[in-house]
């Protein structure tokens, strides 16, 4: 009977799903990462989500290139958020000598691990020998994460995709390029170059991961709830997590994963209210890191994405692409709350 059978797997399960992973000799004191997300996860966004109990953040990807010419504004990318106790930073880079020589400028941040982006589908980056080209030769991700160890003592991990197009699907080999270069966990997109971010991520990848490879194994694809997570351990194997999409404009999902790993069946979701609320949190680490003009201008896509679904949130989200200050956000902030306490008086008890 299918439906005893999964009830029985996830009662003799549900106690443990959320667990500690050990990444050479890091121990990170749970399995549920934040992706990293160019563009989205900067420091106040990196901030929040560990509030909401995200394990590891890593930061955006970041050009070794850039680094080691010296280009400072990139470099501040590097930075770690006020409550980020452990953090990665994840490069990206095309040849062995920027990529090991951008440590030198790299490593002063202190971050706790080093990952190398072998996934990134943009022309730019792609043309560059960087991102998801290294899927078309496996033998320089070897050679990268060589020189990356040969460097630091600090764990290298590797984030791959499943390959470049599905006549070529080969993140079987680039795992084990990585991992002959001395890499200390493998995290994989299943997806293929050729499909950016369309379609259905293939977690199968993901199981044969884990079934071939000693290290720790992570996923990525279509995370979007606890529920998802749950399911991709269940059916993988795999001994983390990671969201990407699904925590923009929603770090609530860290705490929502956590209770469901951990059999807790206590989680209340967010109030729209605690919805909006987190929004302007959010928006007042970005003024505090970026400074007011910057920061404004980077929140829209957040502030847009914590309105989905909020009724009222498509009218607010139109004003929203026009505010130009903390103070003029401040005020739409205020009459969206007024609107929705006056929604909450008039429904029924
Ligand atoms: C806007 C955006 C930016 C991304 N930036 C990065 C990045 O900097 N480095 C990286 O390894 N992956 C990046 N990714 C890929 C994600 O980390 C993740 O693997 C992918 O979105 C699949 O997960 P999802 O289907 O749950 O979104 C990005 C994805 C999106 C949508």
């Amino acid at each position: 009977m299918p439906m005893q059978k999964n009830f029985s797997t996830y009662m003799a399960t549900k106690e443990n799903l959320f667990k500690t992973i050990k990444i050479k000799n890091l121990e990170v004191p749970g399995n549920i990462f934040l992706a990293p997300l160019a563009g989205f996860t900067d420091r106040a966004f990196r901030r929040v989500c560990k509030e909401k109990g995200a394990s590891f953040t890593y930061t955006e990807m970041i050009s070794s290139e850039a680094v080691y010419r010296g280009n400072d504004k990139t470099l501040t990318l590097a930075e770690r958020a006020s409550n980020e106790d452990i953090y990665g930073i994840q490069i990206f880079s095309g040849s062995t000598d920027s990529a090991a020589k951008s440590l030198e400028k790299l490593l002063p941040f202190k971050p706790d691990l080093i990952d190398l982006n072998c996934g990134c589908p943009v022309p730019k980056i792609v043309k560059s020998g960087a991102g998801s080209a290294l899927m078309q030769e496996p033998e320089k991700i070897r050679e990268i994460v060589k020189a990356l160890t040969e460097t630091t003592d600090l764990p290298i991990t590797v984030k791959i995709r499943s390959g470049w197009t599905s006549e070529t699907i080969n993140y079987m080999k680039a795992a084990e390029m990585a991992l002959e270069g001395g890499a200390s966990l493998i995290s994989i997109h299943p997806r293929t170059r050729a499909q950016f971010y369309s379609g259905k991520s293939d977690w199968s990848c993901i199981r044969k991961l884990k079934e071939t490879f000693d290290v720790p194994i992570m996923g990525s694809g279509d995370l979007y709830t606890g529920e998802d997570a749950r399911r991709m351990i269940e059916e993988t194997g795999c001994d983390s997590v990671m969201f990407a999409r699904g925590a923009i404009g929603n770090p609530f999902v860290f705490e929502e994963a956590r209770a469901i790993l951990s059999g807790d069946d206590d989680y209340q979701a967010p109030t729209e209210e605690e919805k909006v609320r987190m929004a302007f949190r959010q928006l007042a680490y970005a003024i505090e890191y970026n400074g007011e003009g910057k920061a404004v201008k980077e929140m829209r896509k957040h502030l847009c994405a914590y309105t989905k679904g909020i009724t009222g949130g498509s009218a607010f989200r139109n004003k929203i692409v026009h505010g130009n200050s903390y103070d003029e956000y401040r005020d739409m902030f205020d009459e969206f709350m007024e609107s929705l306490k006056g929604r909450w008086e008039d429904l029924p008890d």
